[in-house]
This record gives C-alpha cells, structure tokens and sequence, in this order.
C-alpha cells in the first residue's frame, strides 16, 4: 500500500507514522472534555462553556475546527435534552435535570480530533440516565465491531440492534465520518444497516463513531438557524463521539479519557 492511497469508494487507508498525530489530536479534544465537567452544573450558560472551550484550545496552541467551518462560529456544539447534535452556545442556562452532549473538534499540527459526550446538570431522570447508558454502550458495540475485514454495516448492526433492542431509536439524519487531515472525508460511517454490508474496513482508515439515540422516534428537524437539530416528536436525545483508527487487530481511540470521565457521573 503506497502512501496517500484511498480505497475505490474514497476511503483514505493512512500509514502507521499518522497515528500518532491522531492520539496527540484526539488527547487534546479529551483533555478539554475532562475538564468541561466541572462547568456544567445548573445556572450555566452553554456560552460560557464554549468560552472555556474557546480558550482552552487556543492555550494549547490548536486550531478549533468549527469556528469557520461553513459558517459555524463556536468552539463546540452544546445540545441539550431534545437537541439532537449541532447545538449552538449562547445565552441558554442549564437547570436542575437537564443532560447535554458537548462536541468539540481540535487541530494539532493538522490532524483533527473530534470528540463528544455526555454531561448532566444537578440530577437527571431515570428516564434519562437510561438513555445515556444506552447510548454510550451503543458507540462501545459499534467500536467492538471495528476490524479488518469486518464491514461499516457491521458497524451500523451492532449499534441499531442494541438500541432498538432497549426500545430506544437510531437518529438517521446524521451520521459520524472518516476524518484525519480534513474534518468530514468519506465513508458516511452510518449508526444503522445490516452484517456484512457496505465498504470493507481496512487498517489504516480513521474514522468517527458518533451515534444520537431518541428515547422517542428517530426523526429531526433543523430549526430555523439552519443548525439546531431536535428530535421532531421533542423526545430527550443522547450522543457519545470518538475518533479512532484500525489497527491490524481492531481500533485505537485517539479520543480516550485521560481521567477516565468520558462516561458521567449520573448526579
Ligand atoms: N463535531 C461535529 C461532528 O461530529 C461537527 C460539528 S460542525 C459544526 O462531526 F459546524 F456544527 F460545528
Ligand atoms: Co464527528
Ligand atoms: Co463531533
């Protein structure tokens, strides 16, 4: 496999030197997500936790993806309870019970991190509690299902059998993406679909998995801001994001923890 190669549907096969620019892009995305708990409680703004995040990036000498891109002009995504993904900060304080999912995608020496997870506000329902698990042990499956060989509607089965299995529903509107020295490159990395079916996973590929799971039905729409996602039926919605890569045996996550926070303390 020669350097720079893609696979006939576009996929970037990347080199085993490119990992390590990944981990360094995908600690830096963690790191800030860490330290991103301790300001969500009720009373916050979601501007002042993209703020922080703003801040935070620029300390560390990064490049915020999302500022710019196509128009967005924050250092995160804050979505909060029926928000489905691509929430915008601003003057919204959070109360007693809500739960939010906060994005954030960092450059380092040009390769992105992207990142997401949960985060709750003083005590959340048992409803919502469900939720989250949920849909942090669906991404889990999904990465499970991640090795040579193995297929991206592989993927897609793991995660939709175990939500559906749990009475939850699979968002299709949105999907995660390869990603390394660009943001959004192919395949669609689909959070539904069946054994065996789509592009073929090879070592090397990197790529998100990022699935929005609805306590209700799957469907959105985007509001008026041509961003904001919400779930149609305005049920609660929950999403865990990582980065990761193949290796010859399964996947490295470039966007561990290094604290151990990526899953919540539930109140
Ligand atoms: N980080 C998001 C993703 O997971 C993309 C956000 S694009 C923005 O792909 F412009 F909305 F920030
Ligand atoms: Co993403
Ligand atoms: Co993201």
């Amino acid at each position: 496999m020669n350097d720079g190669s893609l696979t006939r549907e576009g996929i970037r096969i990347h080199q085993p030197g490119d990992f390590a620019g990944m981990h360094k892009a995908g600690a830096l995305a963690a790191q800030i997500l860490d330290e991103v708990g301790a300001l969500v409680q009720p009373g916050a703004t979601t501007g002042a936790i993209d703020d922080f995040i703003r801040n935070r990036v620029e300390e560390a000498g990064a490049t915020s993806a999302t500022i710019g891109y196509r128009g967005y002009q924050h250092a995160s995504c804050i979505s909060v309870n029926h928000v489905v993904c691509h929430g915008i900060p601003g003057e919204k304080v959070l109360k007693d019970g809500d739960i939010l999912n906060v994005d954030v995608t960092v450059i380092v020496d040009g390769w992105y991190g992207d990142s997401s997870r949960m985060y709750v506000a003083g005590t959340p329902s048992v409803k919502a509690r469900r939720l989250i698990q949920v849909t942090h042990d669906a991404l889990m499956k999904g990465i499970e299902a991640v090795r040579p060989g193995a297929t991206f509607g592989d993927i897609g089965w793991a995660i939709q059998e175990y939500a559906e299995g749990q009475r939850m529903s699979v968002v299709r509107d949105f999907c995660g993406h390869g990603l390394g020295r660009v943001f959004h490159a192919p395949p669609n990395v689909l959070h539904f679909g069946r054994p065996g079916k789509g592009p073929v996973i090879e070592e090397g590929m990197f790529f998100t998995i990022e699935p929005m799971i609805n306590l209700g039905r799957p469907e959105t729409k985007t509001l008026a801001d041509d961003w904001t996602a919400v779930t149609r039926d305005k049920s609660l919605s929950a999403q865990f994001e990582h980065s990761i890569g193949v290796t010859a045996s399964g996947a490295e996550i470039f966007t561990l923890s290094p604290t151990n926070k990526f899953y919540p303390e539930l109140g």
